[in-house]
């Protein structure tokens, strides 16, 4: 479970970007489900919540990660070199740029998310490789076109290349408009071959479990929605599955080492896709 030792200190720069740390926020609710130690008692509190209804948080959250790991390094490996990370997280190492960089170190990444405690840590998404390139906005997905303006700016992407783009575990948090936001993105990636890349809280393998963690999180500020096969399906439409298709995040092209992680602990769907 989560380290005994955290930081609860919050700096100057901290407070000035308002980190309202008397709410618990998603990012850190998560980065404690990963044993991290960036989170405050507010999210603590309602990790706690979460736990008592959803005992396989942790599980959820390591398998979600592995996930990212193994697309990030599938993809870099068929060629991709560009990677458009949207709702990163607290830097968890190892990082999708360090995953990418390993096989292709000239690999450029650019993260958003919309939390300023990420923004506060995203200097250690900023050491790239040397021959790389990262970059860090913090944008909100549901203002896609503001999102992919910033994105540009940054001028780390080249967008007549196939980009990848991650939204892993990111629209369950957007219960509304989640489809349009997708197609707008992946409308910004016009060069076949690019790439999605997503995984998403789903209620098909334990749906009393997400309708209770749906209701915790709704009750914490955070309305999260899981969406079944055929919504999940939809984020893809146009664009071709590779294998295994869309699956549980544990089952998606598993390693022979992998901790054991069941559909119904995981409880998210997980898929990459190209555009034809
Ligand atoms: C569960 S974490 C996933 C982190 C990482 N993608 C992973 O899978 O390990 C979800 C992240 O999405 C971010 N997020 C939630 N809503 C967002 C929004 N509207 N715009 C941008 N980021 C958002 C949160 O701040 C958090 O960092």
């Amino acid at each position: 479970m989560a380290a005994e030792q955290h930081d609860d200190t919050v700096t100057p720069s901290d407070a000035e970007v308002n980190l309202a740390i008397h709410r618990p926020h998603t990012a850190r609710m998560y980065d404690y489900f990963l044993d991290g130690t960036t989170n405050f008692p507010a999210d603590r509190e309602a990790a706690g919540h979460a736990l008592a209804v959803f005992p396989q948080a942790p599980f959820a959250a390591r398998a979600n990660r592995a996930f990212m790991h193994r697309a990030t390094r599938a993809l870099a490996r068929s060629g991709i070199t560009q990677f458009l990370d949207i709702g990163t997280g607290i830097p968890t190492s190892p990082n999708l740029h360090e995953i990418a960089q390993r096989t292709e170190p000239r690999a450029r990444i650019v993260y958003a998310d919309n939390d300023p405690i990420v923004l506060t840590h995203a200097q250690a998404l900023l050491h790239s490789s040397p021959e790389g390139r990262t970059a860090y906005v913090q944008a909100d997905v549901r203002e896609p076109e503001a999102l992919l303006e910033a994105v540009r700016a940054t001028g780390v992407l080249d967008f007549t290349r196939p980009i990848a783009l991650s939204l892993v575990a990111l629209l369950h948090f957007v219960p509304e408009g989640a489809h349009e936001i997708a197609e707008t993105l992946r409308n910004a990636m016009t060069v076949r071959g690019s790439a999605l890349v997503m995984s998403h809280f789903t209620p098909d393998y334990a749906p009393q479990d997400a309708a209770r963690m749906e209701r915790v999180y709704r009750d914490n500020g955070n309305p999260v929605r899981a969406r079944d096969h055929d919504e999940f399906s939809r984020f893809f439409t146009g664009w071709d599955l590779l294998d295994p298709g869309i699956t549980s995040t544990p089952r998606w092209r598993p390693e022979p080492d992998a901790e054991r992680i069941s559909d119904a602990q995981a409880s998210c769907l997980a898929a990459v896709a190209v555009r034809p």
